[in-house]
């Protein structure tokens, strides 16, 4: 075979002493979905972060030109592409963590659930591919509706006789990052002051940012309460709509899953005290996922920590959440079941 000299891996001109080839200290993150518009940023962003060893790009299209353009940039991971169906296999065995941004986006006018249909079927063959190849993997689920998506991984793995709920997770964490930057715009401050745990799911009213524990401690008059409020909830239906039907939150989703990828890295790592919000295997309501805080540790989600104390705004929001979700959930699991 002639030398791979645009990829880099295997060129007659790399002395393979010269660099630790997938040995450097660091995890394998896989992302399938990886030459879409999250994917793309996603994938730059990873190629940044120096937890990361080796970085596998998966996608049914433009995989190779996303590897080779991403490759050039002189940090530590090693990248390698993959390409249709016939490499999912080879994208997915030996990695740590798996981050899905696979599936179609909505455009103006649609629910996510309007995506169920077709990211239904997409999210159940990657996470076929993943009980196969790497069933201890972590797994960072973003393709909506996440609200259904994650019991359909929960049945894959299930039936495959690999599911461990700790390490399937719902990434939620764009809400989080917006009811930052929403509140601290209200409150006057700095963002990266500013927590604002979001529970519940990631839809609409599932949405549920916790106003009365935010920190640092403030209080919202009723009507900051219910712009907030709203704004969280309506935040991608509002990107949607300002990109006119080219898609929905890429670069901000990217950030977003960059940091909780990162989280989870650095949970497997060991850190202590590692917290993000996440949509997961859940008792903290009667419904069996539900996004709310968790500590994440070397085997993924190990704690999952109760809402705390809500006032009477969030509690009558709680429970339209938990109606819409116990539906999503209910299909997400019928479509793998039945
Ligand atoms: P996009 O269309 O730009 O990219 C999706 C990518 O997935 C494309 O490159 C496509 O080729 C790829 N793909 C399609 N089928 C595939 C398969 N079977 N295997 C591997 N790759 C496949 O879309 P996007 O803007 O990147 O959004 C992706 C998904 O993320 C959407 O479902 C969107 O709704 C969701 N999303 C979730 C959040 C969240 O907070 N969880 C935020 C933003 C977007
Ligand atoms: C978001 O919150 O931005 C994503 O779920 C994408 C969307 O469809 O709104």
């Amino acid at each position: 075979n002639p030398p791979n000299l645009q990829m880099g891996e295997g060129s007659v001109l790399e002395r393979s002493n010269c660099r630790a080839k997938g040995g450097a200290p660091g995890f394998k993150v896989a992302i399938l979905g990886a030459a879409g518009g999250i994917g793309q940023p996603l994938a730059m962003l990873m190629k940044m972060n120096p937890l990361v060893s080796v970085l596998h790009l998966y996608d049914v299209v433009n995989a190779p030109g996303v590897t080779a353009d991403i490759s050039h940039m002189d940090t530590g991971a090693v990248v390698r592409g993959f390409l249709g169906q016939s490499e999912l296999e080879a994208a997915l065995t030996g990695m740590d963590l798996v981050i899905i941004p696979a599936g179609i986006p909505r455009k103006p006018g649609m629910t996510r659930d309007d995506l169920f249909k077709i990211n239904a079927g997409i999210v159940r063959t990657l996470c076929e591919g993943i009980a196969k190849c790497c069933p201890n993997a972590i797994v960072n689920l973003i393709s909506n509706p996440v609200n259904s998506t994650v019991p359909i991984a929960a049945e894959v793995f299930k039936k495959a006789g690999t599911y461990d709920p700790k390490k399937l997770l719902g990434v939620t964490s764009l809400d989080v990052v917006r009811a930052n930057t929403f509140v601290a715009e209200v409150l006057g401050l700095d963002p990266r002051e500013v927590d604002v745990p979001v529970v519940g799911g990631h839809a609409g009213v599932t949405i549920l940012p916790l106003l009365s524990q935010v920190k640092p401690p403030c209080s919202f008059t009723q009507e900051e309460t219910e712009y907030l409020t709203k704004r969280i909830q309506d935040g991608g239906t509002e990107v949607v709509e300002a990109k006119k039907g080219a898609g929905s939150a890429t670069l901000s989703m990217a950030y977003a899953a960059v940091k909780f990828a990162d989280a989870c890295l650095k949970g497997l790592r060991g850190d202590a005290g590692v917290v993000a919000c996440a949509f997961v295997a859940s008792q903290v309501t009667e419904l069996p996922f539900f996004a709310s805080k968790v500590r994440l540790g070397r085997t993924g989600a190990e704690e999952v920590y109760q809402l705390g104390p809500l006032n009477e705004y969030e509690r009558i929001g709680l429970e339209k959440a938990k109606k819409e979700l116990a539906e999503s959930i209910q299909k997400g699991v019928s479509f793998i079941r039945n």
